[in-house]
């Protein structure tokens, strides 16, 4: 069984798309044991209790400085010793310290094709508000091993979404999301329950 963590701070659709892929069996062998917000209001925790699974806020507020809070963090994922590190829309820059101790054993999904529109600046609307004003014609949606760099580590799975006259960056962003985010993510962890991805250091 691969035990999932899943890290989220927002409104939690690939999350969501996470459950489903399980429940429907498109994913073996797997169970979410655990969601992380660092956003109490986050939706994303009202899908994981909905469905049973525990749901934890660590927030930032809550500590006196940003070493305590990703000490906390750190903490917080290794009680709940998962298999598998799942960043679903998740805005906190990682720790080296946990970088380091989940290596090849945490992905992240962004919504652009990796090199393009990524790195420091690159979340949620405004990879969409970038993608519109350089005028591409394909944007897309990437799963990829988080390292130390932002949006840097290695790239796992890409897939293609057209840009469309008359877009808006909210409409590109949903479209983004159906036709690749929902996709690619659960794809990936299948693929690692099924054994045909192998997560964990390099021997
Ligand atoms: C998605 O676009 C994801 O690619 C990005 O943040 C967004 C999260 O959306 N990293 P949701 O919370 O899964 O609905």
């Amino acid at each position: 069984m691969l035990k999932l963590c899943v890290l989220v701070s927002g409104g939690g659709t690939n999350l969501q798309a996470i459950i489903d892929r399980i429940s429907d069996g498109t994913i073996l062998n797997t169970e979410i044991i655990g969601v992380i917000s660092n956003n109490r209001n986050a939706f994303a925790l009202e899908r994981a209790r909905k469905h049973g699974i525990p749901a934890i806020c660590v927030s930032p507020k809550d500590y006196e400085n940003r070493e305590l809070f990703y000490q906390a963090l750190l903490e917080t994922v290794d009680q709940i010793a998962p298999d598998f590190i799942v960043l679903a829309g998740f805005l906190v820059a990682i720790p080296t310290s946990m970088v380091k101790k989940y290596q090849r054993r945490m992905i992240n999904i962004h919504p652009s094709l990796i090199p393009a529109f990524c790195g420091v600046g690159y979340y949620g609307l405004r990879v969409h508000e970038a993608v519109l004003a350089r005028g591409v014609k394909i944007t897309g949606a990437t799963v990829h091993f988080v390292d130390e760099g932002t949006d840097t580590g290695e790239i796992l799975m890409q897939k293609a979404v057209e840009v469309l006259a008359g877009d808006t960056p909210e409409v590109l962003q949903r479209r983004v999301m159906e036709e690749a985010e929902w996709k690619i993510l659960p794809k990936i962890i299948a693929m690692v329950a099924n054994g045909e991805l192998e997560i964990g250091e390099k021997k």
